[in-house]
C-alpha cells in the first residue's frame, strides 16, 4: 500500500527501509505520519517477506523533530489525551514487534522524534544526530511513551534530566549514556543498520523474536519477568533451530535456521 508520508523498500533478503518523509517540517508528526506510520507497521509485522525493518528520516537534517506542534493549537485536554493514547498505540506496535526494527537516526530527534528511536529496539546514530525530549520548552511532557521507555532505557537519573531541562546531547553522549548502540559517520549509517540487521537475522528467528519478547516483558516486575524468560527458554527446546543449532556446533558448521 502506498504512503503518503512515507516511502518503504524491502530488499531481497526481507530488510524493510522506512523513510519518513517530509523533510521540510523536518519529519514532524502529523497526524498523517503517525497514521502512515500505524497502518505500515501493522503491515510489515504480519507481512511474509519482510524479516526485520530499518526507520530513518528523509533528508540529512532530522530524523524526526517532534511531534507536528502546529497540530498542538487548539487541542483541549481530552483531544490532547486521545492523541497520546494513538502515538502511544502506534509506537507500541513497534515495540512489541517480533521482527526486529533499528531506528538509523540520521539527524534530530527529538520529542516524539526520540520516542519513536526509543520504541524501536535498537538505535544507530550518524555523528550528527541530536537527541532531546524539550516539551517542558512548551509546558508540555512527552506524551508517546517517553517519559517511561527513556528512564528504562537509560536510567532514571540521566532520563530525569534529560526530560526536566530539555537539553539536547550530541550522538556521543547519546552512545555515552546508552542511548544509542553505536555512532557511525552519516555516509555509513544505512550500511551499518543493514550490517546489523543481516547478523541478527542470520541467527535462529524464533530464538531472536524470544528475545525481544522477553526483554520487552522484563519489566513488569523481577518475578514475573524470569518466570517468563524461563518460560520461553523452555520453549525454545522444542524447535527446530535449536535441533540445528546444536548440531551445527557439534559438527562444525554454520547452523541453517528455518525459524521453524
Ligand atoms: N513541528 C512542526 N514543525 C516543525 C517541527 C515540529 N516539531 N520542527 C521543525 N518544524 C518545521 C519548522 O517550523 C520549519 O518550518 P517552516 O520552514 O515552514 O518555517 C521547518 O520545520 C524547519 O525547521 P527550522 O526550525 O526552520 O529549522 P532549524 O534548523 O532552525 O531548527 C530545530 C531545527 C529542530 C532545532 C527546530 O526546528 C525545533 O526546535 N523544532 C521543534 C523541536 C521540538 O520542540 N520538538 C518536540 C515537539 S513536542
Amino acid at each position: 500500500m502506498p504512503y503518503s508520508t512515507l516511502t518503504l523498500d524491502v530488499d531481497d533478503d526481507g530488510v524493510a527501509l522506512l523513510t519518513i518523509n517530509r523533510p521540510d517540517k523536518l519529519n514532524a508528526l502529523n497526524a498523517s505520519v503517525l497514521a502512515d506510520l500505524d497502518t505500515c507497521f501493522e503491515e510489515m509485522v504480519s507481512s511474509a517477506t519482510v524479516r526485520g525493518i530499518i526507520v530513518t528520516g528523509s533528508g540529512e537534517k532530522a530524523f524526526v523533530a517532534g511531534a507536528d506542534i502546529s497540530e498542538f493549537i487548539g487541542l483541549g485536554s481530552s483531544d490532547a489525551r486521545a492523541l497520546s493514547v494513538r502515538g502511544q498505540r502506534a509506537f507500541q506496535r513497534i515495540a512489541d514487534s517480533r521482527k526486529p526494527v533499528i531506528a538509523a537516526v540520521n539527524g534530530f530527534a527529538l520529542g516524539g522524534g526520540c520516542e519513536l528511536a526509543l520504541a524501536c529496539h535498537l538505535r544507530i546514530a550518524a555523528e550528527g544526530a541530536r537527541f532531546g525530549q524539550p516539551e517542558v520548552n512548551l509546558g508540555l511532557i512527552p506524551g508517546y511513551g517517553g517519559t517511561q521507555r527513556l528512564p528504562r532505557l537509560v536510567g532514571a537519573g540521566i532520563a530525569t534530566e534529560l526530560l526536566m531541562t530539555g537539553d539536547m546531547i550530541p550522538a556521543t553522549r547519546a552512545y555515552e549514556i546508552g542511548l544509542v548502540n553505536r555512532v557511525v559517520s552519516a555516509e555509513k549509517l544505512i550500511e551499518s543498520a543493514r550490517k546489523m540487521m543481516a547478523k541478527i537475522l542470520a541467527k535462529a528467528p524464533i530464538a531472536v523474536s524470544m528475545v525481544l519478547e522477553a526483554v520487552r516483558d522484563g519489566h513488569l516486575s523481577l518475578k514475573e519477568g524470569l518466570r517468563h524468560e524461563a518460560e520461553l527458554f523452555g520453549s525454545a527446546f522444542d524447535t527446530k533451530d535449536f535441533e540445528e543449532g546444536v548440531s551445527a556446533f557439534l559438527e562444525k558448521r554454520t547452523p541453517h535456521f528455518e525459524g521453524e
